[in-house]
Protein backbone atom coordinates (compact mmCIF):
# COMPACT_ATOMS: atom_id res chain seq x y z
CA UNK A 1 0.00 0.00 0.00
CA UNK A 2 1.26 3.30 -1.18
CA UNK A 3 1.99 5.49 2.08
CA UNK A 4 0.54 8.37 -0.91
CA UNK A 5 -3.52 8.49 -0.81
CA UNK A 6 -3.61 11.15 -3.84
CA UNK A 7 -1.43 12.22 -6.01
CA UNK A 8 -2.64 15.36 -7.89
CA UNK A 9 -0.42 15.98 -11.47
CA UNK A 10 -0.93 18.79 -13.31
CA UNK A 11 -4.54 19.78 -12.87
CA UNK A 12 -6.69 22.18 -14.86
CA UNK A 13 -10.36 23.41 -14.64
CA UNK A 14 -11.20 26.12 -17.08
CA UNK A 15 -14.77 27.91 -17.78
CA UNK A 16 -16.15 29.48 -20.49
CA UNK A 17 -16.26 33.26 -19.50
CA UNK A 18 -18.38 34.40 -22.62
CA UNK A 19 -17.25 35.72 -26.41
CA UNK A 20 -14.76 33.22 -26.41
CA UNK A 21 -12.55 33.65 -22.93
CA UNK A 22 -11.12 30.85 -21.06
CA UNK A 23 -11.73 31.37 -17.15
CA UNK A 24 -8.80 29.43 -15.92
CA UNK A 25 -9.60 28.96 -12.28
CA UNK A 26 -7.15 26.14 -12.05
CA UNK A 27 -4.15 25.87 -14.15
CA UNK A 28 -1.62 23.66 -13.65
CA UNK A 29 -1.53 22.61 -10.28
CA UNK A 30 0.24 19.46 -8.38
CA UNK A 31 0.43 18.21 -5.07
CA UNK A 32 0.14 14.82 -2.98
CA UNK A 33 -1.27 14.00 0.17
CA UNK A 34 -0.26 11.53 2.02
CA UNK A 35 -2.72 8.93 4.04
CA UNK A 36 -3.77 10.41 7.63
CA UNK A 37 -2.24 13.99 6.76
CA UNK A 38 -3.60 17.07 6.13
CA UNK A 39 -2.53 19.25 3.19
CA UNK A 40 -3.71 23.04 4.17
CA UNK A 41 -4.47 24.69 0.90
CA UNK A 42 -4.05 28.35 1.26
CA UNK A 43 -4.74 31.69 -1.09
CA UNK A 44 -6.36 34.71 -1.55
CA UNK A 45 -10.38 34.76 -2.43
CA UNK A 46 -11.12 33.35 -5.79
CA UNK A 47 -7.83 32.18 -6.26
CA UNK A 48 -9.22 27.97 -7.48
CA UNK A 49 -9.33 26.97 -3.88
CA UNK A 50 -12.89 25.55 -3.49
CA UNK A 51 -12.11 24.68 -7.94
CA UNK A 52 -9.53 22.46 -6.53
CA UNK A 53 -11.46 20.80 -4.01
CA UNK A 54 -14.46 20.23 -6.53
CA UNK A 55 -12.42 18.83 -9.24
CA UNK A 56 -10.94 16.31 -6.91
CA UNK A 57 -14.44 14.91 -5.79
CA UNK A 58 -14.94 15.27 -9.69
CA UNK A 59 -17.92 17.67 -9.05
CA UNK A 60 -16.48 19.32 -11.87
CA UNK A 61 -14.81 17.27 -14.58
CA UNK A 62 -10.87 18.20 -14.87
CA UNK A 63 -10.00 19.37 -18.37
CA UNK A 64 -6.52 18.13 -17.96
CA UNK A 65 -3.97 16.48 -15.46
CA UNK A 66 -4.17 13.64 -13.46
CA UNK A 67 -6.08 12.53 -10.10
CA UNK A 68 -4.78 9.45 -8.56
CA UNK A 69 -6.68 8.31 -5.56
CA UNK A 70 -5.30 4.58 -3.34
CA UNK A 71 -3.10 4.11 -6.55
CA UNK A 72 -6.50 4.57 -8.96
CA UNK A 73 -5.58 7.34 -12.06
CA UNK A 74 -9.44 8.58 -11.04
CA UNK A 75 -9.23 11.47 -13.57
CA UNK A 76 -11.93 9.98 -16.66
CA UNK A 77 -14.15 7.25 -14.73
CA UNK A 78 -17.12 5.55 -15.34
CA UNK A 79 -20.68 5.95 -13.12
CA UNK A 80 -20.04 2.89 -10.86
CA UNK A 81 -16.84 4.18 -9.79
CA UNK A 82 -17.64 7.71 -9.35
CA UNK A 83 -20.51 5.86 -7.06
CA UNK A 84 -17.51 4.13 -5.31
CA UNK A 85 -15.63 7.56 -5.33
CA UNK A 86 -18.76 9.80 -4.09
CA UNK A 87 -18.49 7.54 -1.08
CA UNK A 88 -15.01 7.27 -0.03
CA UNK A 89 -14.15 11.58 -0.84
CA UNK A 90 -16.35 13.53 0.94
CA UNK A 91 -16.76 17.92 1.21
CA UNK A 92 -17.31 20.28 4.31
CA UNK A 93 -18.45 23.11 2.65
CA UNK A 94 -17.61 26.88 2.89
CA UNK A 95 -20.91 28.01 3.78
CA UNK A 96 -23.36 25.81 6.75
CA UNK A 97 -25.70 27.84 6.08
CA UNK A 98 -25.95 26.99 1.84
CA UNK A 99 -24.58 24.03 2.11
CA UNK A 100 -27.94 22.20 3.48
CA UNK A 101 -31.33 21.33 2.10
CA UNK A 102 -33.78 23.63 3.98
CA UNK A 103 -36.60 21.27 2.96
CA UNK A 104 -34.89 18.53 4.58
CA UNK A 105 -34.74 17.24 8.52
CA UNK A 106 -31.52 16.67 10.00
CA UNK A 107 -31.99 13.09 9.61
CA UNK A 108 -32.74 13.15 6.20
CA UNK A 109 -29.73 14.88 5.55
CA UNK A 110 -27.42 12.96 6.97
CA UNK A 111 -28.56 9.66 5.43
CA UNK A 112 -29.47 10.99 2.41
CA UNK A 113 -26.18 8.90 1.20
CA UNK A 114 -27.26 5.49 2.53
CA UNK A 115 -29.91 4.21 -0.01
CA UNK A 116 -27.84 5.26 -2.98
CA UNK A 117 -25.21 3.25 -1.30
CA UNK A 118 -27.00 0.49 0.36
CA UNK A 119 -25.75 1.23 3.63
CA UNK A 120 -27.57 1.05 7.14
CA UNK A 121 -30.66 -0.54 4.91
CA UNK A 122 -33.14 -1.67 7.54
CA UNK A 123 -35.20 1.84 8.76
CA UNK A 124 -33.79 1.00 12.66
CA UNK A 125 -30.25 0.25 11.54
CA UNK A 126 -30.08 3.74 9.64
CA UNK A 127 -32.00 5.80 12.68
CA UNK A 128 -28.95 4.33 14.92
CA UNK A 129 -26.39 5.58 12.78
CA UNK A 130 -28.18 8.89 12.37
CA UNK A 131 -28.34 8.92 16.47
CA UNK A 132 -24.60 8.00 16.80
CA UNK A 133 -23.53 10.41 14.15
CA UNK A 134 -24.90 13.55 15.59
CA UNK A 135 -23.71 12.20 19.11
CA UNK A 136 -20.38 12.29 17.47
CA UNK A 137 -20.50 15.61 16.55
CA UNK A 138 -21.86 17.03 19.93
CA UNK A 139 -25.82 17.22 19.02
CA UNK A 140 -28.56 15.26 20.55
CA UNK A 141 -30.54 12.27 18.90
CA UNK A 142 -33.37 14.20 19.04
CA UNK A 143 -31.74 16.95 16.42
CA UNK A 144 -32.58 14.21 13.83
CA UNK A 145 -36.44 15.42 13.57
CA UNK A 146 -35.55 19.61 13.38
CA UNK A 147 -35.09 21.30 10.23
CA UNK A 148 -31.48 23.40 9.21
CA UNK A 149 -33.34 27.05 10.13
CA UNK A 150 -33.54 25.74 13.38
CA UNK A 151 -29.88 25.66 14.23
CA UNK A 152 -26.99 27.70 14.87
CA UNK A 153 -24.19 28.30 12.05
CA UNK A 154 -22.14 26.35 14.47
CA UNK A 155 -24.76 23.62 14.71
CA UNK A 156 -24.94 23.68 11.23
CA UNK A 157 -21.64 23.01 9.89
CA UNK A 158 -21.81 20.06 13.06
CA UNK A 159 -24.47 18.71 10.52
CA UNK A 160 -22.22 18.92 7.74
CA UNK A 161 -19.63 17.10 9.25
CA UNK A 162 -22.09 14.20 10.40
CA UNK A 163 -23.23 14.02 6.78
CA UNK A 164 -19.70 13.66 5.31
CA UNK A 165 -18.71 11.01 7.71
CA UNK A 166 -22.03 9.23 7.55
CA UNK A 167 -20.51 6.71 4.88
CA UNK A 168 -17.08 6.30 6.18
CA UNK A 169 -15.02 8.33 3.83
CA UNK A 170 -11.50 8.19 4.22
CA UNK A 171 -10.55 11.09 2.27
CA UNK A 172 -12.15 14.38 3.12
CA UNK A 173 -12.03 18.09 1.76
CA UNK A 174 -13.37 20.69 4.16
CA UNK A 175 -13.50 24.11 2.56
CA UNK A 176 -13.23 26.83 4.79
CA UNK A 177 -15.35 24.53 7.17
CA UNK A 178 -14.96 27.87 9.71
CA UNK A 179 -14.75 30.61 8.43
CA UNK A 180 -18.76 31.24 8.46
CA UNK A 181 -18.92 30.93 12.33
CA UNK A 182 -18.20 33.20 14.81
CA UNK A 183 -14.71 33.11 16.62
CA UNK A 184 -15.46 31.50 19.44
CA UNK A 185 -16.79 28.14 17.96
CA UNK A 186 -14.37 27.97 15.40
CA UNK A 187 -11.47 26.42 17.43
CA UNK A 188 -14.09 23.60 18.73
CA UNK A 189 -15.26 22.82 15.20
CA UNK A 190 -11.31 22.34 14.17
CA UNK A 191 -10.75 20.52 16.84
CA UNK A 192 -13.55 17.86 16.54
CA UNK A 193 -11.98 17.68 12.65
CA UNK A 194 -8.56 17.11 14.39
CA UNK A 195 -10.27 14.07 16.53
CA UNK A 196 -11.94 12.36 13.98
CA UNK A 197 -8.76 12.32 11.83
CA UNK A 198 -7.16 10.34 14.76
CA UNK A 199 -9.48 8.39 15.51
CA UNK A 200 -10.80 7.28 12.07
CA UNK A 201 -7.31 7.86 9.99
CA UNK A 202 -8.64 10.41 7.69
CA UNK A 203 -6.31 12.35 5.13
CA UNK A 204 -7.87 15.93 4.78
CA UNK A 205 -7.31 19.09 2.28
CA UNK A 206 -7.93 21.86 4.43
CA UNK A 207 -8.54 25.06 2.51
CA UNK A 208 -8.49 28.41 4.34
CA UNK A 209 -7.63 32.22 3.64
CA UNK A 210 -5.93 32.26 7.41
CA UNK A 211 -2.59 30.80 7.12
CA UNK A 212 -2.36 30.61 10.92
CA UNK A 213 -5.03 28.69 10.76
CA UNK A 214 -3.72 26.46 8.47
CA UNK A 215 -0.36 26.07 10.29
CA UNK A 216 -1.77 24.78 13.02
CA UNK A 217 -3.41 21.69 11.58
CA UNK A 218 -1.55 21.02 8.68
CA UNK A 219 1.47 18.83 8.04
CA UNK A 220 1.96 20.37 4.08
CA UNK A 221 0.82 23.77 2.97
CA UNK A 222 0.08 24.78 -0.52
CA UNK A 223 -0.04 27.93 -1.67
CA UNK A 224 -2.61 29.49 -4.84
CA UNK A 225 -2.17 32.58 -6.22
CA UNK A 226 -5.02 33.73 -9.41
CA UNK A 227 -5.18 29.98 -10.52
CA UNK A 228 -1.55 28.73 -10.25
CA UNK A 229 0.16 26.55 -7.37
CA UNK A 230 2.98 29.24 -6.57
CA UNK A 231 4.46 27.27 -3.19
CA UNK A 232 4.45 23.99 -1.64
CA UNK A 233 5.92 21.99 1.08
CA UNK A 234 6.14 20.70 5.19
CA UNK A 235 4.18 23.68 6.77
CA UNK A 236 7.54 24.05 8.86
CA UNK A 237 9.56 24.37 5.89
CA UNK A 238 6.49 27.13 4.07
CA UNK A 239 6.17 29.06 7.29
CA UNK A 240 9.87 29.16 8.69
CA UNK A 241 11.31 29.39 5.46
CA UNK A 242 8.59 30.68 3.47
CA UNK A 243 10.63 31.12 -0.84
CA UNK A 244 8.01 32.95 -2.52
CA UNK A 245 7.62 36.34 -2.72
CA UNK A 246 3.81 35.53 -2.63
CA UNK A 247 4.05 33.56 0.47
CA UNK A 248 6.36 35.71 1.99
CA UNK A 249 3.64 38.38 2.09
CA UNK A 250 0.86 36.57 3.06
CA UNK A 251 2.81 35.86 6.12
CA UNK A 252 4.27 39.46 6.92
CA UNK A 253 0.34 40.13 7.12
CA UNK A 254 -0.30 38.13 9.38
CA UNK A 255 -0.31 39.82 12.91
CA UNK A 256 2.00 38.66 15.44
CA UNK A 257 1.41 38.43 19.21
CA UNK A 258 4.73 39.71 19.49
CA UNK A 259 5.72 43.59 19.66
CA UNK A 260 9.40 42.45 19.57
CA UNK A 261 8.50 41.15 16.18
CA UNK A 262 6.48 43.62 15.34
CA UNK A 263 9.09 46.45 15.59
CA UNK A 264 12.06 44.68 13.96
CA UNK A 265 9.67 43.44 11.25
CA UNK A 266 8.60 45.57 8.10
CA UNK A 267 5.52 44.23 6.47
CA UNK A 268 5.48 43.52 3.06
CA UNK A 269 3.05 45.94 1.00
CA UNK A 270 1.66 43.69 -2.07
CA UNK A 271 0.42 46.83 -4.06
CA UNK A 272 -1.42 46.15 -7.10
CA UNK A 273 -4.47 44.15 -8.40
CA UNK A 274 -5.10 40.57 -8.82
CA UNK A 275 -4.91 39.86 -12.14
CA UNK A 276 -7.98 38.04 -13.68
CA UNK A 277 -8.04 34.26 -14.55
CA UNK A 278 -9.84 34.85 -17.58
CA UNK A 279 -7.47 35.21 -20.50
CA UNK A 280 -4.19 35.76 -17.94
CA UNK A 281 -1.39 37.21 -19.29
CA UNK A 282 1.67 34.62 -19.72
CA UNK A 283 3.93 34.67 -17.45
CA UNK A 284 4.16 34.56 -13.92
CA UNK A 285 0.62 35.65 -12.70
CA UNK A 286 2.09 37.12 -9.64
CA UNK A 287 4.50 39.99 -11.34
CA UNK A 288 1.44 42.69 -11.42
CA UNK A 289 2.62 42.56 -7.84
CA UNK A 290 5.54 41.45 -7.01
CA UNK A 291 8.46 43.51 -5.92
CA UNK A 292 11.31 41.07 -7.09
CA UNK A 293 9.56 41.21 -10.88
CA UNK A 294 11.81 41.52 -14.09
CA UNK A 295 11.16 41.20 -17.84
CA UNK A 296 11.36 37.57 -17.52
CA UNK A 297 8.67 37.38 -15.09
CA UNK A 298 6.17 39.16 -17.37
CA UNK A 299 6.79 36.73 -20.71
CA UNK A 300 7.32 33.39 -19.06
CA UNK A 301 5.84 31.24 -16.46
CA UNK A 302 8.35 30.33 -13.63
CA UNK A 303 8.62 26.42 -13.48
CA UNK A 304 8.85 24.78 -9.74
CA UNK A 305 12.06 25.13 -8.47
CA UNK A 306 12.96 21.89 -5.73
CA UNK A 307 14.23 23.07 -2.64
CA UNK A 308 14.98 20.52 -1.48
CA UNK A 309 13.18 18.16 1.29
CA UNK A 310 9.62 18.40 -0.64
CA UNK A 311 9.71 21.65 -1.01
CA UNK A 312 8.96 23.93 -3.91
CA UNK A 313 8.61 27.41 -5.43
CA UNK A 314 7.60 28.78 -8.60
CA UNK A 315 10.07 31.92 -9.04
CA UNK A 316 12.15 33.25 -11.30
CA UNK A 317 14.14 35.03 -8.32
CA UNK A 318 13.98 32.69 -5.56
CA UNK A 319 16.46 34.21 -3.41
N1 LIG B 1 -18.89 26.94 -11.62
C1 LIG B 1 -18.17 27.98 -12.03
N2 LIG B 1 -18.39 28.56 -13.22
C2 LIG B 1 -17.66 29.62 -13.65
N3 LIG B 1 -16.66 30.17 -12.94
C3 LIG B 1 -16.37 29.63 -11.74
C4 LIG B 1 -17.11 28.52 -11.21
N4 LIG B 1 -16.61 28.21 -10.00
C5 LIG B 1 -15.61 29.08 -9.76
N5 LIG B 1 -15.47 29.95 -10.81
C6 LIG B 1 -14.46 31.00 -10.92
O1 LIG B 1 -13.19 30.38 -10.71
C7 LIG B 1 -12.33 31.19 -9.93
C8 LIG B 1 -11.92 30.44 -8.69
O2 LIG B 1 -13.04 30.29 -7.83
P1 LIG B 1 -13.00 29.44 -6.49
O3 LIG B 1 -14.38 29.45 -5.94
O4 LIG B 1 -12.37 28.15 -6.76
O5 LIG B 1 -12.04 30.33 -5.59
P2 LIG B 1 -11.70 30.21 -4.01
O6 LIG B 1 -10.22 30.27 -3.91
O7 LIG B 1 -12.39 29.04 -3.45
O8 LIG B 1 -12.30 31.57 -3.44
P3 LIG B 1 -12.97 31.85 -1.98
O9 LIG B 1 -11.83 31.96 -1.03
O10 LIG B 1 -13.68 33.14 -2.18
O11 LIG B 1 -13.88 30.70 -1.67
C9 LIG B 1 -13.11 32.47 -9.66
O12 LIG B 1 -12.74 33.44 -10.62
C10 LIG B 1 -14.54 32.06 -9.83
O13 LIG B 1 -15.33 33.15 -10.25
MG1 LIG C 1 -13.84 28.81 -1.97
Amino acid sequence: MSELLLEVQHLKKYFPAGHGAVLKAVDDVSFEIARGETLGLVGESGCGKTTVGRTLLRIYEPDGGRIVFDGQDISRVGRAQEKELTRRMQMVFQDPYASLNPFFTVGEIIAEGFSIHGMFPGRRERLERVYELLEMVGLHREHANRFPHEFSGGQRQRVGIARALALNPSFLVCDEPISALDVSIQAQVVNMLIRFQEQMDLTYLFIAHDLSMVRHISDRAAVMYCGTMVEYGGTGEVYGHAAHPYTQGLLSAVPVADPQYERTHRRMVMDGEVPSPINPAPGCRFASRCPRATEVCRSEAPAFADLGGGHWAACHHLL
